[in-house]
């Protein structure tokens, strides 16, 4: 029990650079305290002590605005940062060393039964306000991005941005054609290509007239 405590402090000063002393994460981090409350009550949830489990964890929400259901499954050195406003569901599986903003969703789609919330695994980071929802995987050290609404399983070493979540970065390199969107040089130009095509009915046109006169012409030479 000591040894998760050390953790969640060492993640605690390792990955916030606001964070000054370890006494600094007792007393002024709601994350570390909703894992203390959070840690007590899969303790109880695992003795099937589980309306007293649903108890303390909700009065770790009511302190600290943070909701982890007793049954979802935390490892080692997760660091909730801020955290007002996170909810793990039932089913979530946190991995080591995953770091959470406030505002984070790991919930389910509202469709299915059983497995229902996402796993992470280790080294993922979840930006404010980002929802992961559904059974699906999020790869060690994935980043999704602050907003994103991620609904489908991500590879490792990926950034997820948006809604829907879409891959941007796998392994540090941009994924995807280059967003032609934003291309001001290359926007399609209707006027352009309507006077193009006319053009190129006037030469139609042309070809076909002087086709004519020659025929004419023609006609007439015979006619002499
Ligand atoms: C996604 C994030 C982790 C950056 O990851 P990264 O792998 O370094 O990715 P990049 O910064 O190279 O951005 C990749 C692309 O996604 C875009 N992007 C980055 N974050 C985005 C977001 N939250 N939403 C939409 N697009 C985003 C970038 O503009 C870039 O677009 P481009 O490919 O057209 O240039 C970061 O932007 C983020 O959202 N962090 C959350 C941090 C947070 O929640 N802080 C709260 C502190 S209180």
């Amino acid at each position: 029990m000591f040894a998760t405590v050390r953790e969640d402090v060492g993640a605690v000063m390792s990955r916030d650079p606001a964070c000054r002393s370890p006494l600094e994460v007792w007393l002024c981090y709601p994350g570390f305290h909703a894992l203390r409350f959070y840690r007590l009550a899969h303790a109880l949830w695992g003795l099937r002590l589980h309306l007293l489990a649903r108890i303390v964890s909700e009065l770790g929400r009511w302190l600290t605005g943070i909701e982890i259901h007793p049954a979802a499954r935390l490892g080692r050195g997760v660091f909730i940062d801020h955290g007002m406003g996170v909810v793990i569901g039932e089913t979530a599986e946190v991995g080591d060393d995953v770091t959470l903003y406030q505002g984070v969703t790991l919930g389910g789609t509202g469709k299915d039964r059983g497995k229902r919330h996402p796993t992470l695994q280790r080294g993922v980071m979840v930006g404010v306000g980002a929802k992961v929802l559904g059974d699906i995987t999020i790869g060690e050290n994935s980043k999704v991005g602050a907003g994103a609404v991620v609904v489908g399983s991500v590879p490792a070493n990926c950034t997820v941005v948006g809604i829907p979540g879409r891959v941007v970065r796998r392994e540090g390199q941009r994924v995807g054609p280059a967003s032609h969107d934003l291309e001001h040089a290359d926007l399609p130009d209707p006027v352009e290509d309507e006077v193009t095509a006319a053009f190129r009915r006037l030469a139609a046109l042309e070809r076909q007239v002087r086709e004519l006169e020659a025929r004419l012409a023609e006609r007439e030479r015979c006619r002499l």
